[in-house]
């Protein structure tokens, strides 16, 4: 598709910035710097969009919104709204999700292919020489050059994902129908998406999850309260256990866990976390460090060779699309010579789009009792069952403020229904270091479930309003 909406492509040819891969990291640093008046050569073998657009971000919240549509329609009764769910048309769905996509790619496509500072080559690149992308025996110089390569699913050693029985989610988002029963190896963020999905739509879901808890980067008392939602939505978890094999069975698999217990079912999801696309690439070629295949940068992402680069899931830390826009934002700014300011890992908000929803940003209450000292730490929880339009939505939850004593904010952490459109503000607060005492004087609007992000920070300011302090 890529091929047919391009134009022309230059034999080659010397560029500002050759990136390699138009993910959301490798598109936006092509974007900024195209607003920088930089001229850029952006080389992918796929669509433009990555991961995010086309296997990730986008399609995964279509299917989860279907999802909140069908407990909806299944639930309607407890508003007076008399509705049957008949069932679940993934036909229809894929339709819905693939049209979603669709659009915003033909958009994304326009806006790079036409802007006349941006050249898009299609075709799979490698680090031919410090400066130089080579394409299909093309050559692109560039005065810099980015590695933007992005992720694939990992596996585990012995797994063999073949794409029907046991697949990775680009085959769970392509699924022609519900599977009447799944097993979600990992219990991390795509895990939990997808056990959410499917149970849902009505299958019979189990997740498999090596440490102590569900979504163990979150705060723990996170993990608590989505292990208590999930088991009130009879989505099966059994945790603490590594995952030991699977097998084939006449209809479906047996996964066993440490210490004999098998679980079957008809799929096997294996989310086990994504690694560096950065292999046959020629970066180790060139000198570029990498460690466990991801690429090491200094924190202004120069990889200590010549003028290269690195954005994205390639390099250590979190694999969001997010971080990528704002790291090939940095890049290219860095390139121009603006000197951006360096990005905080902890400052990128991050949200979950189970049900319920998670949303964070800055530091769990254990990192800072560790960073700052047990003594020097509080924290507040406020319960959503104070909170009007949670009440109204029937959705159970909290917010939870971690700051350090008479200093600022340092962790926000949330869940319910719907909270991961509160993590702006949350950043905002996070990433401007207010104390609750400023956040306290700001007025959220009512009924809203952004007022529940207020009334912790009156709580914690000493002034709580429909809350105990
Ligand atoms: P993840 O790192 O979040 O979770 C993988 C989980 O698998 C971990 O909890 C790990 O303990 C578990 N695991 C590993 N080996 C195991 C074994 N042998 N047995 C049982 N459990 C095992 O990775 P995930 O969920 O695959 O996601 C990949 C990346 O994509 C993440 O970095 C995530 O942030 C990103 N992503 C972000 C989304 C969002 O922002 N909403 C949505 C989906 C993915």
């Amino acid at each position: 598709m890529l091929r047919e909406l391009t134009v022309s492509q230059p034999d080659g040819g010397t560029f500002d910035i050759v990136i390699l891969g138009a993910g959301s990291g490798g598109y936006a640093a092509a974007l900024r710097a195209a607003e920088l008046d930089l001229t850029v050569a952006l080389i992918d073998k796929a669509e433009l969009g990555g991961t995010c657009l086309h296997r990730g971000c986008i399609p995964t919240k279509a299917l989860l919104h279907a999802a909140e549509i069908a407990d909806q329609t299944r639930e309607s009764e407890q508003f007076g709204v008399k509705a049957d769910l008949v069932g679940i048309d993934m036909a229809g769905v894929n339709s819905y999700k693939d049209g979603v996509v669709g659009r915003l790619f033909k958009g994304l496509t326009g806006m790079l292919t036409t802007n006349k500072k941006i050249t898009v080559i299609p075709g799979h690149g490698k680090l031919v020489a410090k400066d130089t992308v080579e394409v299909d025996g093309k050559r692109y110089t560039g005065r810099n050059v980015i590695l933007a390569s992005g992720s694939y699913s990992r596996s585990l050693p012995g797994l063999e994902v073949d794409g029907k029985r046991v697949i990775a989610s680009e085959h769970a988002l392509k699924l022609d129908r519900v599977p009447s029963s799944a097993i979600v190896l990992g219990g991390g963020v795509i895990g939990v998406e997808f056990a959410s999905v499917w149970k849902s739509f009505g299958a019979d879901v189990t997740i498999l999850e090596a440490l102590p808890r569900l979504v163990a980067a979150e705060d723990e008392e996170i993990s608590k309260a989505l292990e208590r939602a999930f088991r009130k939505r009879k989505i099966n978890f059994k945790v603490g256990k590594p995952f030991e094999k699977v097998e084939h069975t006449e209809n479906g698999v047996r996964a066993t866990i440490q210490g004999g217990e098998t679980i079957e079912a008809e799929v096997l999801l294996v989310a086990v976390g994504r690694g560096p696309t950065t292999k046959d690439l020629g970066y180790e070629e060139q000198g570029v460090t990498l460690d466990r295949g991801f690429v090491i940068t200094n924190e202004r992402l120069h990889t200590g060779v010549g003028n290269i680069y690195a954005v994205g899931d390639i390099v250590p830390g979190l694999q969001l699309a997010h971080r990528g826009f704002a790291q090939g934002i940095f890049v290219a700014e860095e390139i121009a010579g603006l000197n951006p300011a360096v990005i905080d890992e902890a400052g990128i908000p991050r949200v979950t789009y189970c049900d319920p929803e998670i949303a964070s940003v800055g530091i769990t209450e254990a990192k800072a009792k560790e960073k700052y000292g047990a003594d020097k730490v509080k924290s507040y929880n406020y319960n959503l069952g104070g909170n009007g339009k949670s009440q109204i939505l029937k959705t159970a939850g909290f917010v939870k403020l971690v700051r350090v004593e008479d200093g600022p904010v340092v962790g926000v952490h949330m869940i319910g229904a719907r909270m991961g459109e509160q993590v702006g503000e949350a950043q905002l607060i996070y990433n401007w270091e207010a104390f609750p005492e400023e956040v306290a004087q700001l007025i959220h609007a009512h009924p809203t479930q952004n007022e529940a992000l207020g009334e912790a920070h009156l709580a914690l300011a000493g002034k709580p309003l429909h809350a105990h302090a």
